[in-house]
């Protein structure tokens, strides 16, 4: 049977950064991670918050983490009873995914008796800027219980703090705080209220990071003492009178109860998982790890924006400075294509809306066209900084070339859209900048190619590929498939043009000189090298890579000399060998199975297996899916499940040096769901038709979801002996 509830009994101090992560809940606004009400910046809580950034100083620019309107202590006849600081007899959380709601429950022994905490909390799917939590306290006598709760405004950051100021306000049952952010003196506002259903006597206080409020009562034996705590989060982004706002979506809900607003939360969820739930009969582990990472997905979705895209690390935290990555293109967006196409065209949105941003990066580097931001945060500005790896030997910052060199952004951008029209059918993104976006990468690719005089084909010279431990490389196989990819496509929206509006192509139209382009484009297309197979049937990661020393994965391990070191580089422990990070031809071979032979995309598969570290949470899916398209499930299988995992499982990186680069791996949720759909399920789409060619590993008995396709609603169900594709009523 399915469970849907994420569990952990007892109370390990240790866990407190990952739990963080592991039990976070979100509404695409916010992300909460999965911290108890008493804690603090020292555990890493955080409420953060989607595509506002700052930075100060040198800093990295990140995502703003608001104030923590949860954040609440109790005391026990005057002393504070609060995790890690007093060992509880009880304690367990847990997190119940189908609906999206974090609880807790804490038993301490005090001299006189027991008292019980017990809590619960969510973020509103219904509506984006609440929090709401029920916190209630019961005890094995007469307690003399202080429930101390407000706004904790001393927030944990990692290159703040992202306020210069604070504000306090206490208005009729609200308490709030308004933080002035650093950079763009933009104001974050936190209001809570709250209901209790006993009497209690209130007293307010306030410090220059706190305004807190202290609710006193008298336990009585058996009884519940119930608070509601009602939390909105809004900055002045959000609207003028955002103050305003606050206060009435605080005194709205306080009208309904808690209740109510829960139901509502609820059944929001509901709805998402009657399109989007994947059951596996005959594989309980797969099918709870598989919704977990929907859970996680769903949780970080920008609904509440029409231009808006997901971070790396989702909304647990500003590891990977908030910033959007080719995760979202490749890796997540299938997931939401499939189950909510509205979602999938706000993440691309955030791209053609910032397409200036990656046409000045491209002129920046003296190129054509748009090179997008590698690590991209508001307005395409790149957040990836040139030393993004501090040397661990030296304690001094390594040139990285990530942001200089990682061309192959600007293609899965392309790719993304292409998967968006061709899914969806909606030509209207292209309408509103998608033309001009594809149209500008290719202007970026055909300023790069290389022709040498007696040659008579085109390279892209120093590159990094997705694996990003060989740095400046000269045609990178990946790379060169993808920028041809590019050239197609550009010439596809020149033939769509005349299917477009009318405003459109005359746009387009006197935007570039098509003839000219298309021509380029054509040549360009025809004549990029693409590396082929060896004798082995090998394709060469990049120019000379076979002649790198061919070690295993465990040799490399061992000739590290800190374990914090950095493998890539220049003279990382891989750089000189044909170790790679992750999936690079083979991501290649995934998403272009028809490029060779089935045996050929075996034999790469088997030679680049052993040669991945698997050293980014976006490696296995590549090989898992791979495994599916050549009749492998059983080795696809472990891929698979490291993926859908992925944030379950302990033991990925949390830390490098003093630097925490833990948080949620939304791209293997999204490369775990489309190992099941893709790869397993093997469903693809071709004369405008929903298809599948099943690959059900054998314990598998049955495999079912729905996927949205041309405006339609399709259930797929598959067994080992049968398939049936129907259209749903919507
Ligand atoms: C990977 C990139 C990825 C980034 C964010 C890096 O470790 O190498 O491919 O985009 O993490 O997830």
């Amino acid at each position: 049977m399915m469970n849907w509830i994420i569990e952990e009994k007892g109370f390990y101090p240790d866990k407190a950064v990952s739990n963080g992560n592991k039990f976070l809940i979100g509404n695409g606004y916010m992300g909460v991670r999965g911290t108890l009400e008493e804690f603090t910046k020292k555990e890493l809580t955080a409420v953060n918050l989607a595509g506002v950034y700052d930075r100060v100083g040198n800093g990295w620019r990140e995502p703003l983490n608001a104030p923590n309107g949860l954040y609440t202590v109790l005391k026990v006849d005057g002393k504070v009873y609060n995790l890690p600081d007093v060992s509880p007899v009880e304690h367990s959380i847990w997190l119940d995914y189908r609906k999206a709601v974090f609880s807790r429950e804490t038993t301490w022994q005090t001299p006189k008796g027991k008292v019980t905490v017990k809590a619960e909390r969510f973020a509103s799917l219904d509506e984006p800027h609440l929090l709401a939590m029920k916190y209630c306290v019961s005890a094995d006598y007469n307690a003399n219980i202080e429930i101390i709760t407000g706004i904790d405004a001393d927030i944990w950051d990692i290159n703040g703090p992202h306020y210069d100021a604070f504000s306090f306000l206490q208005e009729e049952v609200c308490l709030g705080v308004i933080g002035t952010t650093h950079e763009s003196k933009d104001k974050v506002c936190v209001i809570e209220g709250c209901q209790t259903h006993f009497h209690s006597e209130q007293q307010v206080k306030s410090d220059d990071k706190h305004i807190m409020r202290s609710l006193s009562f008298i336990t009585e034996p058996l009884k519940t003492f119930e608070m509601n705590k009602w939390v909105a989060v809004y900055t002045s982004k959000d609207a003028n009178d955002f103050k305003q706002q606050a206060k009435l979506l605080i005194n709205h809900h306080m009208e309904k109860g808690y209740q109510e607003t829960k139901d509502v939360h609820i059944r929001k969820w509901e709805k998402k998982w009657a399109v989007s739930e994947v059951v596996i009969e005959g594989d309980d582990e797969a099918m709870e790890a598989l919704n977990y990472s929907l859970y996680h997905l769903h949780s970080i979705a920008p609904r509440h924006a029409d231009s808006l895209s997901i971070a790396a690390r989702g909304l647990s935290g500003q590891t990977y400075k908030g910033a959007v990555f080719w995760d979202t293109e490749m890796f997540m967006l299938d997931f939401f294509l499939y189950t909510e196409p509205a979602v999938a065209r706000t993440l691309l949105k955030y791209r053609t809306d910032t397409l200036e941003g990656a046409k000045n990066k491209a002129k920046g580097y003296g190129y054509d066209g748009a090179f997008y931001a590698w690590e991209s945060q508001e307005g395409g500005y790149d957040a990836c900084s040139d030393y993004n790896v501090t040397d661990v030997f030296t304690g001094r910052p390594m040139r990285t070339y990530f942001k200089d060199k990682q061309i192959h952004i600007s293609s899965a951008i392309v790719y993304g859209i292409m998967r968006y029209v061709d899914l969806t059918g909606d030509h209207s993104i292209l309408e509103e900048g998608g033309a001009e976006t594809i149209i500008e990468c290719a202007k970026f690719y055909y300023s790069l190619l290389l022709k040498k005089v007696n040659k008579d084909y085109y390279e892209l010279h120093d590159v990094i590929g997705p694996d990003e431990y060989h740095e400046r490389v000269n045609n990178n196989g990946y790379s060169n498939r993808m920028a041809k990819f590019t050239f197609e496509k550009a010439m596809y929206v020149f033939d769509l043009l005349k299917l477009l509006s009318a405003n459109t192509a005359e746009r387009i139209e006197n935007m570039y000189h098509i003839e000219e382009l298309r021509q380029k484009f054509a040549d360009a297309a025809k004549c990029l090298y693409i590396p082929g197979p060896d004798e082995d049937g090998v394709i060469e990661q990049f120019d000379g890579y076979k002649e790198l020393e061919d070690v295993s994965v465990d040799e490399v391990k061992s000739r590290i000399l800190n374990e914090k070191e950095y493998w890539g580089g220049a003279y990382g422990v891989a750089t000189h060998t044909q170790i790679i990070k992750q999936a690079d031809v083979v991501t290649w071979l995934t998403l272009f199975p028809n490029d060779f032979p089935k045996e050929i995309l075996l034999k790469n598969w088997h030679y680049y297996e052993p040669r991945t570290e698997h050293g980014s949470s976006l490696s296995a899916c590549m090989y898992a899916l791979l495994a599916c398209r050549t009749g492998m499930a059983e080795k696809a299988y472990p891929f698979f499940l490291k993926s859908a995992r992925a944030d379950i499982d302990e033991g990925g990186k949390q830390w490098a040096g003093l630097i925490y680069i833990g948080g949620t791996h939304p791209a293997a949720a999204g490369g775990a769901y489309m190992t099941a759909i893709n790869g397993f399920g093997g469903l693809y789409f071709e004369d405008e038709k929903v298809k599948v060619k099943s690959q059900l590993p054998s314990t598998w008995k049955k495999l079912q979801f729905k996927v949205w396709y041309r405006g339609e609603l399709y259930q797929v169900n598959q067994t080992h002996d049968e398939i049936t594709i129907k259209k749903c009523d919507i």
